[in-house]
């Protein structure tokens, strides 16, 4: 590592927290700072571990406070940024979209132009690298409904389950096509980034990584909420058909790839990160619930009856299958999981954290779930 110190924004939430704890603890010599706004999926306590460590560093900040940004940066001689704050949840993008516009593309673009001023021209040892999602590339068609043999193999896919849905997949050459507000405001703010690297020659790299799952996920998105709601014997709200499919990738997997791409990737270019491990919703909820029913000691399966299925998603995208051959190949970045020992370890992790389970699902986030679901 050749960078002296580095803010991480959004360290705080899911990824952010597993990036800054594998920053902090393989860099000693390198100084992390943590920028988060603590929005409701910000939580220290994600960051325990790691708090008193010397080389880290939390300010509450908001990424669209451009003279706040600017002036830390100055001081604390920032010459390297990895940017993950944003609004991630589809749900709360569709009934909220100006929160999203405002904090996914006015934030980044109020970082790029920090960066810019702090750095000012000086570009060399400097590295803007922006993390985004594979859902910019909108939607793949699903030919292929009984599934059929990958074009590749790697450990996250090497389980009994290795199936693709389609023989596309999202390469980096794509066409951006976002479909939801959440993934046109990220889709724009990775353009921005892009324009910063061609108009002012910043040394900018971009990722586009599949769904991630893992520790310290907040239980909005499919895999904690449903892994709490069978513990509590809760109904498990499946949207649609539940014939929708993912890509996962396990979360520690992406920090790595995060950590290999920011010391080696090539400036100004993007990278596509995903495990070839594509799942219906429907058969994941079926994992998930035989999972959690053996490790409560009940027999497996007998939670099948919470399966509900619910009026779909506006706009609900069919298929997501990241290809990631290139970073494969150029960087040999491969994920180090296999999916059934990831879910296992998931599953494991969710039921042996209940507090903090309970913290984050108690108070605000509470009512506003509640409001999201009423009537579903
Ligand atoms: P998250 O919602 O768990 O965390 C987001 C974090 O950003 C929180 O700590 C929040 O407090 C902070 N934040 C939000 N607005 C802010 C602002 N204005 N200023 C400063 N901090 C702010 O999100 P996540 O799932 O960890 O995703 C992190 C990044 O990775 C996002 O950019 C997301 O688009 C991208 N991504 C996520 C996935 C996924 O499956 N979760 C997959 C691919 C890419
Ligand atoms: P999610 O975790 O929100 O991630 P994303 O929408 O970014 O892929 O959802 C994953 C899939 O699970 C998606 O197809 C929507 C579906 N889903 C449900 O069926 N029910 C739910 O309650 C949630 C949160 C998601």
């Amino acid at each position: 590592m050749t960078h002296k110190t580095i803010i991480i924004t959004g360290g705080a939430g899911f990824i952010g927290s597993h990036v800054v704890r594998l920053f902090v603890n393989k860099y000693p010599d390198t100084k992390i700072i943590n920028l988060d706004k603590l929005t409701y999926a910000g939580n220290l306590a994600n960051l325990k571990d790691i708090e008193n460590k010397p080389n880290y560093k939390f300010v509450k900040m908001d990424i669209c406070d451009f003279e706040g940004v600017l002036k830390l940066m100055q001081d604390e001689k920032v010459d390297g940024i990895i940017h993950l704050a944003a609004e991630s949840h589809v749900d709360r993008s569709i009934k909220d979209p100006f929160t999203f516009a405002q904090t996914n593309v006015m934030g980044t673009l109020s970082l790029l132009q920090a960066a810019k001023a702090a750095w000012n021209g000086e570009w060399e040892g400097k590295r803007f690298y922006h993390i985004s999602t594979d859902e910019v590339y909108g939607a793949l068609e699903m030919t292929h409904p009984e599934g059929i043999k990958p074009p590749f193999t790697t450990k996250a896919s090497s389980g009994e389950h290795h199936l693709a849905y389609g023989e596309k997949f999202f390469t980096e050459d794509l066409k951006y096509q976002p479909h939801s507000p959440y993934s046109a405001a990220k889709a724009s703010s990775d353009q921005f980034v892009r324009a910063f690297h061609d108009t002012f020659g910043m040394p900018t790299i971009v990722t586009n990584c599949s769904n991630n799952y893992g520790p310290y996920q907040f239980p909005e998105k499919l895999i904690p909420l449903f892994i709490n709601n069978i513990r509590h014997r809760k109904p498990l709200p499946v949207y649609g058909k539940g014939e929708n499919v993912r890509d996962w990738l396990y979360v520690e997997d992406h920090a790595r790839a995060i950590d290999l791409i920011f010391n080696e990737g090539k400036v100004g270019d993007t990278y596509n990160i995903g495990g070839f491990n594509e799942w219906k919703n429907i058969d994941i909820i079926k994992v998930l619930i035989n999972t959690v029913d053996r490790l409560l000691g009940r027999p497996e399966g007998a939670d099948m009856d919470l399966i509900t299925y619910v009026t779909d998603r506006a706009g609900h995208d069919l298929r997501y299958a990241i290809d990631s051959s290139k970073l494969q190949k150029e960087l040999g970045w491969e994920p180090s999981l296999q999916f059934e020992e990831g879910i296992e370890k998931t599953v494991r992790w969710y039921l042996d954290n209940q507090d903090w389970m309970d913290n984050v699902t108690s108070g605000d986030y509470q009512k506003y779930y509640d409001d999201m679901y009423k009537g579903r």
